[in-house]
């Protein structure tokens, strides 16, 4: 039986259902010398913001079992040596590209998410609204709805192209949030990003990593992102949802589509396993075909309780 790997996401067409995630495979070309990146659905970016930023002072990384704290603070290179310096390498790809992007207030998200968006290289704009917001005490723009769906629709004004919101799980409701970045014109979802974590070094008496706390991913949260999926897409059952929280193998790329993803995100396996890709892609045809399924998008949002 041939696989047909093909899915739509938010009127991208995708020949396969895995993305990097964001910040887990650089800017631009970094993992390319270990495989053909041309075979993913889409690339993602690492975040960008209109001005550059040297991100946190290490330690940023502490791993845990079954995962990895980070706190990288958004280390990037800024939207006009983005665009300059890794764009044209990742347009040569071939494959759509999805940029991460982010501001420390919303005029300077929007500024991103306009220079951004009149890139031709650039597919579509995923906006990471975990970012705190320096003009609201530090607080998460994707933790208060009332701040979020303001933020999407300033965003959506200035974006003709697909607009994804990268959502937070460290909230009361996702669902809420989800329902905000909607309301302000988000074409689909991206669920989830990392969970708040922190470690403590016993010889030290210092909390772990650097800042004393950090986003936890890994296989440790993959549960926690998938029930964030299923809820998302139980209230917004037409929302295009991408899935990303412990993927590591094919069949965890199956458990995010039947729970309602149409699309999913690989990252903290990379850092550990840079070709995972190509084995986890491998491994999802394989699954398919041994459950009979020929069209995976037709699987999506399919399975059920009890
Ligand atoms: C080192 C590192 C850097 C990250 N940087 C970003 C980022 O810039 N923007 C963003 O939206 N998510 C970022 N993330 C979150 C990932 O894109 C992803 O949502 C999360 O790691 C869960 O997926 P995983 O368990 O497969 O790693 C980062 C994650 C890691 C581990």
């Amino acid at each position: 039986m041939t696989v047909d790997t093909s899915v739509t996401l938010a009127g991208i067409p995708l020949k396969n259902p895995i993305m990097t995630a964001s910040g887990t495979s650089g800017h631009g070309l970094e993992l390319a010398p270990f495989f053909e990146l041309s075979i993913l659905g889409a690339f993602v970016t690492k975040g960008v913001s209109i001005a550059p930023r040297a991100g946190n002072a290490p330690p940023r990384l502490q791993e845990t079992p079954a995962g990895l704290l980070n706190a990288i603070g958004l280390e990037n290179p800024g939207v006009p040596a983005f665009c300059a310096q890794a764009l044209p390498g990742l347009s040569a790809l071939g494959i759509p590209i999805i940029v991460n992007c982010f501001g420390e207030d919303p005029e300077k998200t929007v500024a991103a998410v306009e220079a951004l968006s009149r890139e031709p290289a650039v597919t579509a704009l995923e906006l990471n609204v975990s970012c705190p917001n320096v003009k609201a005490g530090g607080i998460a723009f994707g933790t208060d709805p009332a701040v979020l769906r303001p933020l999407v629709e300033a965003c959506r004004r200035v974006c003709p192209k697909p607009l994804l919101v990268k959502l937070s799980p460290n909230v009361t409701s996702i669902v809420a949030m989800a329902a905000a970045a909607l309301e302000g014109g988000a074409d689909g979802l991206t669920c989830v990003n990392t969970l708040l974590g922190c470690d403590v070094d016993v010889r030290r008496r210092r909390f772990l990593p650097g800042p004393g706390r950090g986003g936890l991913s890994g296989p440790a949260t993959l549960p926690v992102a998938l029930l964030k999926v299923a809820e998302v897409h139980r209230a917004f059952p037409k929302t295009p949802i991408i899935g990303v929280g412990g993927i590591r193998r094919g069949e965890d790329v199956l458990k995010f589509l039947l729970a309602g993803a149409t699309a999913v995100q690989v990252g903290t396996a990379i850092l550990i396993e840079p070709t995972a890709p190509v084995r986890i892609l491998r491994e999802f045809i394989e699954l398919c075909e041994e459950l009979n399924i020929q069209r995976p998008a037709e699987v999506v949002g399919t399975a059920t309780v009890g």
